[in-house]
């Protein structure tokens, strides 16, 4: 598979607000190849959230360039930008977005649609079986709890099969035994070779405060202040999931 999934190249961005301006990105550049597991650490308000927004093509630039799948965001089309949310990534947000008046099942199969997937609702019924959500398929999201929402949400992202896999602490609602499941299913993303309509390699970025996670992962990038002040492996070597505890 040819080259990075994610460039950034001295990227910026700025929110002008009345007479001030608040620099949310500042000057940040990094690469994210495929079948790495990424993990972004930072306070609140240091960027984490205008990264993956970045990333995802949810928001552009202010300065630099920005590369998804070998397509450069930076001058793309409205049509571009959209054929980019639909195709190279899938966000787990923080609030899980579920349509209130689609099951879990059919919220799984729309976003499996959206990515032109060619089986959506075997994709789905697959994704939500391997988030423990079988028996709960035809529920509607208020009728589920918020870490099953949370699955949901989960499902809905991998079913899509796109190669950059975005989530803002998709662990937080989580109990400690769910949280470390739906890890290493995210984990699993990454050396998804036999994924069932060739599409593989995945990246997946997670943002997160809790530092056993960010344990686990290839790389730890960290932010302050919108910079980028560390990218390097996990300090003392990357975790085992079973060795976790928070
Ligand atoms: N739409 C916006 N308008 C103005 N300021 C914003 C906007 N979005 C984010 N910011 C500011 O940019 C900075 C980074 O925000 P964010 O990326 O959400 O941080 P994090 O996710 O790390 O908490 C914060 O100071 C935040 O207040
Ligand atoms: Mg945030």
């Amino acid at each position: 598979m040819a080259g990075p999934l994610v460039e950034l190249d001295r990227v910026g961005r700025h929110y002008d607000v009345g007479e001030r301006k608040v620099i949310a990105l500042d000057d940040v550049t990094l690469t994210i190849q495929p079948g790495e597991f990424v993990a972004v650490l930072g306070a609140s308000g240091s960027g984490k959230t205008t990264l993956l927004n970045m990333i995802g093509a949810l928001d552009t630039a202010s300065a630099g360039r920005i590369k998804v799948g070998g397509v450069e965001v930076t001058d793309a089309s409205r049509a571009e930008l959209a054929q980019i949310r639909r195709r190279q990534v899938s966000f787990i947000f923080q609030t899980f977005n579920l349509f209130p008046g689609l099951t879990a099942l059919e919220n799984v199969e729309f976003g499996a649609e959206v990515a032109g997937r060619e089986n959506p609702g075997e994709a789905a019924l697959e994704m939500l079986g391997r988030v423990d959500l079988a028996e709960r398929v035809g529920h509607f999201p208020h009728e589920l709890s918020g870490g099953e929402q949370q699955r949901v949400a989960i499902a809905r992202a991998l079913a899509t099969g796109n190669p950059v896999l975005l989530a803002d602490e998709p662990t937080g609602e989580l109990d400690f035994k769910t949280g470390v499941q739906i890890l290493q299913l995210l984990h699993e993303q990454t050396h998804d070779g036999e994924s069932s309509d060739g599409k593989s390699g995945r990246a997946v970025v997670v943002v997160t405060h809790n530092r056993e996670i960010a344990r686990t992962a290839d790389r730890i990038i960290e932010l302050s202040s919108g910079r980028v002040v560390g990218d390097a492996p996990p300090a003392g070597g990357q975790a085992e999931i079973a060795d976790l505890h928070w």
